[in-house]
């Protein structure tokens, strides 16, 4: 049999496990689209969280939540209504539909991208069928609705394609009302959709998915020292979430692949190892926007964004933006902690023979922080583990698990990466001690309940 690549493990692991689910799956699923089950959401919860601290610990920067829906006008003047597309080709023979830049990149071949024009395919053929292709098209990757009952063009708008547009447009609000003085960030999650032509390899390229962004507002003469600012914080970030150096790099982007907003883009990639030649693949970008999107927004809406700076000259800030993917981030920190260990690492004599599981997530992004795990179900004994529950339930996310043998449970919580386990035996009736075992190391502590509260604050400060 095949030996399944770690990806496939990871995969397998979420849907099993309650981190990420198919969408509508009852139905048979809906292409591209997931569901983030119970410790999916505890731990996009935490990764989101462990954002908003990084980036709000700096004083310049302030948080915003902006709604999905906006203007119409605003796709116009970012430029996303006409210049936010990719190069398609169809197969004449089997039908079937290809980003024409992928298929010219795995031929080796650069792809050079115009607006209206695609690249041209040379000889390239259907990869399925072997058929040949038609001319390159430009499809428009925003998705489209209404508002109000009428479906007509008054009153179409979009669904956000990125999370961006709606700090800008609230650029003023912030200035006014918090009293903002430049240069200074606005920071913000939320979901962002896009009508992708090849979604896939799960949760890496969606048509719903969720960015952490924030734009930096500067004087056009600093974006250089903020840019690189922002590239190593960025990338500390993720290093100090888990990420092993190795695994990630930056790769810049060349001036023919630039999206038509940026003067400059580096991505930090990870090495997602899809396959063997889909390994470091986009985790962030970092992008110099120049003034485009305030100039724009200044032009098209009629309201003045620049500033003054200390000579009292007018000048519209530039911005330096740093886009992350929650959805890409979440597998990203589930590939570099998924952890194999052949022959199991157990001493006892039914989990010893099997390879087990570790999900070695940080203790801030693990959905589950401790497990509490009674010896037996008997009464005197649930009754004391109760007792330990009650100290610990409210300030950490606990999982309670009666069932099976203690190194079955204690397998349990490591696949799901849980840091901690609290079993509560019959000497714990004695002598109020429980015994506290680590995830990674299975050194096992003896504590007192008396002391259990500052023990775990000592561990998860
Ligand atoms: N505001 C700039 C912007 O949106 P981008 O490079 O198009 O830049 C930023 O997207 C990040 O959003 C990517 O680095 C990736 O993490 C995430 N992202 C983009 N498209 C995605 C998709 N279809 N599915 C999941 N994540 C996506």
């Amino acid at each position: 049999m095949k030996e399944l690549r770690k990806f496939d493990k990871v995969v397998n692991l979420a849907k099993t496990k309650g981190f990420i689910f198919p969408s509508s799956e009852i139905y048979g699923g809906l292409n591209s689209i997931y569901d983030y089950g119970p410790l999916g959401t505890e731990l996009k919860n935490n990764l989101k969280q462990a954002w908003f601290d990084f980036m709000l610990a700096r004083r310049d920067v302030v948080g915003l939540d902006s709604a999905i829906l906006m203007h119409p006008a605003i796709w116009k003047a970012s430029g996303h209504l006409d210049g936010f597309s990719d190069p398609l080709v169809d197969c004449m023979k089997c039908k079937a539909r290809w980003r024409a830049d992928h298929l010219l990149e795995k031929k080796g071949i650069k792809p050079h991208f115009g607006k209206d024009k695609g690249p041209a395919m040379g000889d390239i053929k259907c990869p399925d069928c072997g058929g040949d292709l038609t001319e390159v098209r430009q499809f428009n990757l925003i998705f489209k609705t209404f508002m109000g009952p009428l479906e007509d063009s008054a009153n179409q708008i979009y669904l956000r394609p990125e999370t961006a547009q709606g700090i800008y447009v609230n650029f003023l609000n912030v200035i006014n009302s918090m009293r903002m003085k430049m240069p200074f960030g606005i920071a913000q999650i939320g979901k962002a959709f896009r009508n992708e032509l090849t979604p896939g390899n799960f949760t890496f390229r969606m048509r719903e998915f969720e960015q952490m962004e924030m734009q930096y507002f500067v004087h056009p003469d600093k974006t250089k020292e903020v840019f690189a600012k922002w590239q190593q914080l960025r990338m500390e970030w993720y290093k100090d979430l888990g990420i092993s150096p190795d695994n990630l790099r930056f790769r810049e982007h060349e001036k023919d692949e630039l999206a038509h907003y940026a003067k400059r883009a580096l991505d930090i990639e990870y090495n997602f190892a899809f396959s063997a030649n889909e390994t470091f693949k986009e985790l962030e970008g970092i992008h110099h926007r120049g003034d485009w999107d305030l100039s724009q927004h200044q032009k098209f809406s009629k309201q003045k964004l620049a500033l003054k700076d200390a000579e009292a000259k007018e000048y519209i800030p530039n911005i330096i933006e740093t886009s992350g993917g929650v959805d890409r981030a979440i597998l990203a920190f589930l590939m570099e902690a998924y952890t194999e260990i052949e022959g199991g690492r157990s001493t006892t004599t039914e989990s010893n023979k099997e390879a087990e599981v570790v999900l070695k997530l940080d203790k801030r992004l693990a959905p589950i922080k401790i497990a509490i795990l009674p010896l037996s179900k008997k009464d005197e004994l649930v009754n004391k583990t109760n007792e330990v529950y009650d100290i610990l339930v409210g300030k950490y996310r606990i999982a309670y698990d009666e069932t099976g043998s203690i190194g079955k449970r204690y397998r349990r919580q490591d696949e799901i990466g849980t840091p901690y386990c609290v079993t509560v035996d019959f000497e714990t009736l004695e002598n109020n001690i429980v015994t506290v075992r680590d995830r990674d190391t299975m050194k096992q502590d003896y504590v007192n309940i008396s002391e259990l509260g500052v023990y775990f604050q000592d561990k998860f400060k």
